[in-house]
């Protein structure tokens, strides 16, 4: 399974890039292939122009494609998430999510704004084609920082949510790929009744 890790922060100390690096080694470790992008990736003037045209939105694409499942991570902006990451989803196709699964992250300052993954991020998670959006983890400054050696450390009850939510990734990943066995075995058994 090709896993593509999505850091919608502009911040290169990043709380929610934590959460999403968390997320990545937890799956890397079940053996799956992940890899990153984020915003401090693309041109800022690319993402600024909306450049669809360019050679980093076609790379973005191309990575995009590739990945069966998609996590993406937010800071939270004035309510609602990052309008950087905004600026790098309008670089994708119109159904670029279609057939994967997307788990959303975000971090804010305060807890009252932890609503904004599904009121703000998971409608345009929607309109790029996800049928299969987990359940978002949401975790405040408290709860994600970073020690005096510069590592980050994410308090124990957020880690097990972003456990919980890689076992979910990964069921969801194992039911997909039955079902798409038993669609291809059906078709084959179709095929070789008619003759
Ligand atoms: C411009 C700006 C606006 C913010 N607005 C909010 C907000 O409305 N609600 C909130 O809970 N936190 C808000 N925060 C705090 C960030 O969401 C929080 O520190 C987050 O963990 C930063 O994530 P990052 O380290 O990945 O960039 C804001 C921070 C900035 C810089």
């Amino acid at each position: 399974m090709t896993i593509l890790t999505l850091a919608g922060s502009p911040s290169a100390r990043s709380r929610s890039s934590s959460l999403l690096r968390h997320v990545a080694q937890a799956l890397a470790r079940h053996g799956h292939e992940v890899s990153e992008i984020g915003l401090r990736d693309l041109p800022a003037q690319d993402l600024v122009e909306g450049l669809y045209a360019g050679p980093a939105a076609a790379a973005l694409r191309a990575r995009v494609s590739a990945a069966s499942v998609v996590v993406v991570a937010t800071p939270i902006y004035k309510a609602s998430f990052a309008g950087g990451l905004k600026a790098l989803l309008d670089l994708l196709d119109e159904k670029a999510l279609a057939g994967k699964i997307v788990l959303p992250l975000g971090t804010g300052g305060s807890a009252a704004h932890l609503l904004a993954l599904e009121y703000g991020l998971k409608p345009v998670l929607s309109a790029l084609g996800a049928r299969h959006i987990l359940a978002g983890v949401y975790a405040t400054d408290k709860e994600v920082g970073f020690g005096e050696d510069g590592l980050p450390r994410i308090v124990e009850a957020i880690r097990e949510r972003l456990d919980e939510a890689v076992a979910s990734v990964l069921a969801l990943a194992g039911s997909a790929r039955r079902a798409a066995a038993n669609e291809a075995l059906g078709r084959r058994e179709a095929v070789a009744a008619l003759g």
